[in-house]
């Protein structure tokens, strides 16, 4: 079940999420943006990384479903357009697309793995950090046990796709590419405010159907189901992230 709502709200983002580019720094080693290259930043969000990449003299171009994130990206001057990145058709136009935190939100990776090798140039690199197998499962069972037990089943639902190395880099060998790096790593983050902002910013669209109360009452429950499994005796919240990064150049 989906609806097209836009549900990011840049300022709960700011507020509740603003890790998500200041943890970017081994992905952003990677990508190692060069002076002149067109990049496609795929999931731009808020803009800060495009901004960062504009700043070491390459042209960027993001990409964001969420309108709100894009009219955010446009005021850091970054150039932006609303666009599903498992629908784009250019060919041979980027020196790199880069994506952070973002590849998670498409279920259909292949597809998009395939779009993203026909946008780049030859020689061109795919360079990407998103949750990998394992990502927020304390999160993800405690939401399949509450969603049960007022009748919703979260599988229906899940927005997220976590892949294991294997399953990704079988993907990116498929198109044609050539993976020189694929592997995950455990991240777990201090959140700067709490669980609950973190469902705030990232769960909206989860339970979009459902009443203010419904949505507030299960939200409660999910809090105190995790209370005891990540928030530390001095009230820091730790959400247990895990990492896939990879590295693919098209030949
Ligand atoms: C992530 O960055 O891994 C993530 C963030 C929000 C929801 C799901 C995953």
């Amino acid at each position: 079940m989906k609806s097209n709502k836009d549900y990011w709200k840049t300022q709960d983002y700011t507020l509740h999420a603003n890790f998500v580019s200041a943890l970017a720094q081994e992905v952003m080693q990677d990508l190692a943006p060069q002076r002149g290259e067109k990049i496609l930043d795929i999931g731009c969000g808020d803009g800060e990384l495009g901004a960062f990449i504009m700043e070491q003299g390459a042209t960027v171009l993001g990409i964001d479903s969420s309108s709100s994130f894009v009219e955010a990206a446009r005021s850091r001057g970054v150039n932006t357009r609303i666009e599903d990145a498992q629908n784009i058709q250019f060919e041979d136009e980027f020196d790199a697309v880069f994506s952070n935190a973002a590849l998670h939100w498409m279920p259909r990776q292949q597809q998009l793995i395939t779009r993203v090798f026909h946008a780049l140039k030859p020689g061109g690199r795919f360079v990407v950090e998103m949750g990998g197998d394992g990502n927020i499962s304390l999160i993800c069972r405690s939401l399949t046990e509450i969603l049960a037990e007022n009748g919703i089943d979260f599988a229906a639902r899940n927005p997220w796709v976590f892949p294991t190395p294997d399953e990704q880099r079988k993907r990116l060998e498929k198109v044609g590419f050539n993976v020189i790096k694929c592997s995950l790593r455990k991240r777990p983050t201090p959140l700067p405010t709490n669980v609950r902002g973190w469902f705030d910013t990232f769960c909206n669209e989860i339970l979009f159907d459902l009443s203010d109360t419904d949505r507030g009452e299960i939200l409660s429950s999910m809090v105190e189901r995790l209370r005891p499994l990540i928030c530390a005796s001095d009230g820091t919240w730790t959400v247990d992230y895990v990492r896939l990064n990879f590295v693919a150049i098209k030949p």
